[in-house]
């Protein structure tokens, strides 16, 4: 369904961080190639060993950890990629995408694609409601970048509140209404 369409995913620090796992699986198993790009606090969450078995590809975490010099990795990474979804979505690589700082391998590859890039963000509702967070929300939209808004549930947190990732498959549903997959 998806063959031919080279796809990067992002995994930043949240508590949905397993979940990125269901996504990749379902992309792969329809024919995507699926590049994954771990920030080291998502290590902490789920094993690059987990998400290289997934996606059938070597994840990067350590831009000075690249499998192979003479490619540069961010570069080719982010010029092969036809979209390019961070899910979850931290309050952090949201402010520091929104600011301009490429300060790690995700943050780097996401500054030098020309892919379309969609964040799905996911953490506690007074984080998501705080207004710098909106605010380089709104920045990052007026930019062209594309948000998945999070949905309201039970959060790792305790409350039930928006703030959750959602499900596969609509987090699928939107990326076919947006004519992205
Ligand atoms: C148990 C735990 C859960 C966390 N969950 C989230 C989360 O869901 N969303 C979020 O934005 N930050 C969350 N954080 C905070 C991030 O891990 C922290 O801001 C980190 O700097 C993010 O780094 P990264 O964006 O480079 O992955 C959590 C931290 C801990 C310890």
């Amino acid at each position: 369904m998806f063959e031919n369409i080279n796809i990067v995913i992002g995994i930043t620090g949240g508590i949905a961080a397993y979940k990125a796992c269901s996504i990749i699986s379902y992309l792969k198993n329809n024919g995507a190639n699926v590049d994954v790009i771990m920030t080291e606090n998502s290590t902490k969450f789920i094993t690059p060993l987990t998400l290289e078995t997934l996606s059938g590809n070597k994840v990067i975490t350590n831009m000075f950890e690249c499998p192979d010099y003479r490619d540069v990795h961010h570069i080719s990474l982010a010029t092969k990629a036809d979209l390019f979804l961070i899910i979850p979505a931290t309050a952090n690589i949201i402010g520091k995408v929104a600011n301009g700082i490429a300060d790690d391998m995700l943050s780097t590859t996401i500054m030098a694609t020309k892919a379309q890039v969609v964040f799905a963000p996911a953490m506690n509702n007074n984080m998501y409601e705080n207004p710098i967070v909106q605010n380089n929300i709104e920045r990052l939209k007026e930019y062209g970048y594309k948000f998945i808004n999070p949905s309201i549930g039970h959060l790792a947190c305790g409350y039930e509140a928006k703030g959750k990732l959602p499900k596969t498959a609509e987090i699928v549903k939107y990326l076919k209404k947006e004519k992205l997959l």
